[in-house]
């Protein structure tokens, strides 16, 4: 029998028993669990190999929650989270004390937001805790935007994915820090730098693992399929230095015509970047199982979205 089911009442019941149910947001699937419980919390880092310095986000159901999380809110912060919320801002803030050291790997910060996926606010409002919640696929993979993806990572390990459907949005969620009281992104994502600046103002970029697309090398490995991933500005060029071998291209809008391409996938045909950001991952998840022995990938304009976008292809390009 499938692990996959849409029965919110069942997600709770095992929630409640301190065990893991994979939920659905906007952005991507979350592996989650009470932040309370050390049982739950030690399942997320065990089930996803996860290093333990690596800090969990915590996904509460709506604005006015946000003081029992964190002791201080920049007006900034405020700000964003009114602009945003329910949406794909994390904010990254003072944690109050009742928020235990394994979420936030020690740290005197919290990572926090409210998911705008009708089926995990249901979720939240019946449950008495919030929900830590990582990506949910195994460290360094490429994370899931349906339930079948988390399905083929996990199935056996744990009790029950919450089916809400494709990630709309596809890409994980813009994460906001502070300096004092300055706005910092510390991770590109699924709302555009462009649309923060809109309400808060010029912001720093503190991109973690931060590079040019000239220099993928410097990179490390992250959201990576297995094959062999590369990034391109010119496809033809690049399908020259892989002949004779099994060719996958992965494109904005444009479809390329060459005898040597095995598979392709076009993102967004319109070159609506949304679209693009929306299919990304997706596309990633199909082409990896393609058995082919490259995955030429377009560079996308470095522009609102198409900068998220680029950040990922960057961390899934093969050193
Ligand atoms: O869209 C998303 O954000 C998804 C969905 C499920 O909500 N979640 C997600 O979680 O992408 P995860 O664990 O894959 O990425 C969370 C990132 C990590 O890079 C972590 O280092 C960072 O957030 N983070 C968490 N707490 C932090 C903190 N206190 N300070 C700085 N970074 C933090
Ligand atoms: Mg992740």
């Amino acid at each position: 029998m499938s692990i996959i089911s849409k029965d919110i009442s069942q997600a709770v019941a095992i929630l409640n028993n301190e065990e893991l149910v994979a939920i659905p947001t906007e952005t991507v699937y979350g592996l989650a669990g009470n932040i309370y419980s050390e049982k739950a919390i030690t399942s997320i880092f065990e089930t996803k190999r996860r290093p333990l310095f690596n800090p969990l986000i915590v996904h509460i159901p709506n604005l006015e929650y946000m003081e029992s999380v964190v002791r201080y809110i920049p007006q900034k912060a405020r700000l964003l989270a009114e602009t945003f919320w329910p949406g794909s801002l994390t904010l990254v803030l003072p944690k109050k004390n009742n928020i235990p050291d394994v979420i936030t790997a020690g740290k005197d910060t919290v990572a926090v937001r409210v998911p705008n996926h009708p089926v995990t606010l249901a979720l939240l409002k019946q449950l008495n805790f919030p929900l830590a919640a990582p990506s949910a696929n195994p460290f360094n993979r490429i994370s899931p935007t349906k339930a079948e993806h988390v399905a083929s990572y996990f199935e056996g390990e744990i009790q029950m994915v919450l089916d809400g459907g494709s990630c709309k949005n596809g890409i994980e969620s813009t994460i906001v820090g502070f300096e004092g009281d300055e706005p910092v992104i510390y991770r590109l994502g699924s709302i555009a730098l462009e649309t923060i600046e809109e309400v808060v103002g010029k912001v720093k970029v503190k991109n973690k693992k931060e590079a040019s697309p000239n220099a993928p090398g410097m990179l490390n490995k992250h959201y990576a399929p297995r094959t062999l991933t590369v990034l391109s500005n010119d496809i033809y060029s690049d399908i020259e230095r892989y002949l004779n071998k099994k060719i996958g291209v992965l494109s904005f809008s444009t479809s390329y015509k060459n005898d040597f391409i095995k598979s392709q996938i076009t993102l967004s045909e319109n070159g609506n970047l949304a679209e693009a950001t929306s299919n990304l991952y997706n596309a990633l998840h199909k082409l990896d199982t393609q058995n082919l022995d490259v995955i030429i990938a377009e560079i996308f304009p470095n522009i609102g979205l198409g900068k998220s976008i680029n950040d990922r292809l960057l961390r899934a390009a093969s050193r």
